[in-house]
C-alpha cells in the first residue's frame, strides 16, 4: 500500500518520532511511505517526498516537526479538501496518517468520509485530546515548564517575589496542571480550576504574613492578563509581583524518553491499524495501551477532569 503521512496544526516534540515509525514499521510490510510537506497545505500543493529508512535516520531526538507543519483553513473548503484527495490518488497513495490536534483531527474525518483510508495521531503539546491520556508532546513541554519555574523560584526568593507563569494550553488545564504539581506552584490556575482573584490575593497577604519568600502562580493562557494581574497582585497583596509569559519556548526541543516511545508507539501502531484494514479512527494511550476510536467520538469533545485536582487542593 501507498500510505502518506503529515504532520498539522501546533509542532509538538515527538512527532518525528511518530513520522519515523510509520516510515519503518511500514517498510518491514512492504508499504511505500510519502511525507507531505507542512500539514494540509502541502497535500493541496502537491509536495510529497518518498519516505524510507535513511530518511528518517537520527529524526527520534530532533524537536518540531522535519516534513514541517501549517493551520490550513483553505482546507475548510470542501472543493480544496477533494483536490488534495486527487493528488494523493494521483500518485497512487490510498491511506494517509495525520499528525495532529483537534483541527487535525477534523480535517483527517472529513477525508475519511471522503474515501481515504484516514488515521489520526494526537500529537500537540496541549493533551486535549478526548479517547487518549496522553499526546504526543505534551511530557517534553511539562518538563520544559518545570525547569522554567526552577529558574524563576530562584530569582523569586531571591527578591521576596510572586512569579506568574503563563503556560500554553488553549481550553486545558493539563499543562499548568502537570508543570505546577512538578514544580511545587502555590496556585495553579486553569480552564477547569478557575480561582477566584480575590481569594489568591487574601492567601498571598497570608503567605507574608508568615514570611513565605516566594510565591508561584502556574496559569493557563487566555484567562486573563497576566501582566496586569501582577500589578494587582503587587497593589493588593504586598508580595511584589511579576509575569511571564512562557510562550512557544513551549513547543520546541528534544523529545523527552516519554514522548519518543508514545510516538514510536503510535506511529506503529497506525501501520498495523492499515493493515488489519482499520481506519476512520485516531489512536490513543489509555492505561498504557494502544487504543483506536472512531473519529467522531474524539472530535470536539472534551477530556474528563483530571484526577490530579484532587492533590492539588492537597498539596499546593
Ligand atoms: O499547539 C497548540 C498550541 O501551542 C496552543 O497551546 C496555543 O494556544 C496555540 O498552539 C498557538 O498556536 P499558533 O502557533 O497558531 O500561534
Amino acid at each position: 500500500m501507498k500510505i502518506a503521512v503529515l504532520t498539522s496544526g501546533g509542532d509538538a516534540p515527538g512527532m518525528n518520532a511518530a513520522i519515523r515509525a510509520v516510515v519503518r514499521a511500514g517498510e518491514v510490510y512492504g508499504h511505500e511511505i510519502f511525507g507531505v510537506k507542512d500539514g494540509y497545505q502541502g497535500m493541496i500543493d502537491d509536495i510529497m517526498i518518498p519516505l524510507n529508512h535513511q530518511s528518517v535516520s537520527g529524526m527520534l531526538s530532533l524537536g518540531g516537526t522535519f516534513l514541517g507543519t501549517s493551520r490550513a483553513p483553505e482546507f475548510l473548503k470542501e472543493e480544496v479538501r477533494q483536490k488534495a484527495v486527487d493528488n494523493l490518488k494521483n500518485r497512487g497513495i490510498e491511506a494517509l496518517i495525520a499528525i495532529g490536534g483537534d483541527g487535525t483531527y477534523r480535517g483527517a474525518m472529513d477525508l475519511a468520509k471522503m474515501g481515504l483510508k484516514t488515521i489520526g495521531l494526537p500529537g500537540t503539546i496541549d493533551n486535549d485530546i478526548a479517547g487518549t491520556d496522553f499526546t504526543i508532546g505534551f511530557h517534553t513541554a511539562v518538563e520544559t515548564i518545570v525547569d522554567a519555574i526552577d529558574k524563576l523560584r530562584d530569582t523569586s526568593t531571591s527578591h521576596q517575589r510572586c512569579s506568574i507563569v503563563e503556560v500554553m494550553g488553549r481550553h486545558c488545564g493539563d499543562l499548568a496542571l502537570f508543570a505546577g504539581i512538578c514544580g511545587g506552584a502555590e496556585f495553579i490556575i486553569t480552564p477547569e480550576n478557575p480561582m477566584n482573584k480575590e481569594e489568591i490575593i487574601s492567601k498571598l497577604k497570608q503567605h507574608k504574613k508568615e514570611g513565605r519568600r516566594h510565591a508561584i502562580i502556574v496559569i493557563t493562557e487566555k484567562i486573563l492578563n497576566v501582566y496586569e494581574f501582577a500589578d494587582e497582585i503587587t497593589q493588593k497583596s504586598g508580595f511584589a509581583s511579576r509575569a511571564t509569559v512562557l510562550g512557544y519556548i513551549q513547543r520546541g526541543g528534544s523529545p523527552c524518553p516519554e514522548d519518543r516511545i508514545l510516538g514510536s508507539r503510535m506511529g506503529a501502531y497506525a501501520v498495523e491499524l492499515l493493515n488489519d484494514g482499520v481506519y476512520g479512527v485516531c489512536v490513543g494511550v489509555r492505561d498504557e495501551r494502544m487504543v483506536h476510536l472512531p473519529f467522531s467520538n474524539v472530535v470536539g469533545q472534551s477530556r474528563p477532569k483530571n484526577e490530579l485536582y484532587k492533590l492539588v487542593k492537597k498539596v499546593s
